[in-house]
């Protein structure tokens, strides 16, 4: 898979593409990833990326005139009908599990980064064949929020997560992987911090008898117990570690 990332701000993405998995992946060629300075498609002197709002108000726009000839010129290097072209914005659809297993089966992905007070229109209007918020908050720009897309996608890609984990996840709904998402602990058995805690009076903290009792029978009813919703989980902990 192709994936291009528009964006005013292609350092804030050095760390994120050198240091994960991502960079494994794309080593062993599953993913190739660049990232491109928008101004690189501006055409006057200034490299002019932003402009005021028609009919007045705070803040600027980014340009669509960049916009579309850095989308257009990507995808005629690809070349391909699996393209899907994503513009990152507050007021996008939310992102899902579902809508990373659909981009997961693209050749090229086109990632636009909003900024500022927003872009034109008219790019989500056609340029972008969708427009993709990670969440109910606002960010500064749609970079982070790219990487996060970016991240839930490479996953799905065959080979790029070591181990079955992401074949597993093909085979469940949504809601069913997060269900199968128990709580797990590692070494040691006993905590025993030498500082008082502020959230809790319990000195000793244990890792629950049964995952020692090498019962394979009774471990796997103790994870299917332990795999609640978030809001009913706290409840089960108080209960259940006191
Ligand atoms: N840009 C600003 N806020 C965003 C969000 N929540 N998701 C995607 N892009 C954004």
């Amino acid at each position: 898979m192709k994936i291009d990332i528009i964006t005013i701000f292609p350092n804030l993405f050095s760390g994120f593409l050198s240091e994960s998995l991502l960079a494994r992946a794309q080593k062993k060629k599953l993913i190739t990833i660049k990232t491109h300075d928008l101004r690189k498609w501006t055409t006057d002197n200034h490299k002019t990326v932003d402009d005021r709002p028609y009919g007045g108000g705070a803040g600027m726009l980014l340009k669509i005139e960049p916009i579309f000839r850095a989308v257009e010129s990507l995808k005629f290097k690809v070349k391909s009908k699996k393209t899907r072209t994503i513009l990152l914005s507050a007021k996008g659809k939310t992102f899902t599990q579902k809508d990373a297993r659909r981009l997961s089966k693209c050749d090229q992905l086109i990632f636009i980064c909003g900024r500022y007070e927003g872009v034109d229109e008219r790019v989500a209007e056609y340029v972008a064949d969708e427009e993709v918020s990670i969440g109910n908050y606002v960010l500064f720009g749609g970079e982070v929020a790219s990487m996060v897309v970016i991240e839930a996608v490479s996953r799905l890609i065959p080979r790029v997560v070591q181990k079955e984990e992401s074949i597993k996840n093909e085979s469940f709904s949504d809601k069913e992987a997060k269900e199968k998402e128990h709580p797990q602990y590692t070494r040691p058995e006993v905590f025993e911090p030498k500082v008082k805690s502020l959230k809790t009076k319990a000195r000793k903290w244990k890792v629950p008898k049964v995952l020692l009792s090498g019962n394979h029978k009774k471990i796997a009813a103790w994870r299917n117990q332990a795999s609640l919703a978030p809001k009913r989980r706290e409840e089960w902990r108080r209960r259940n570690t006191e």
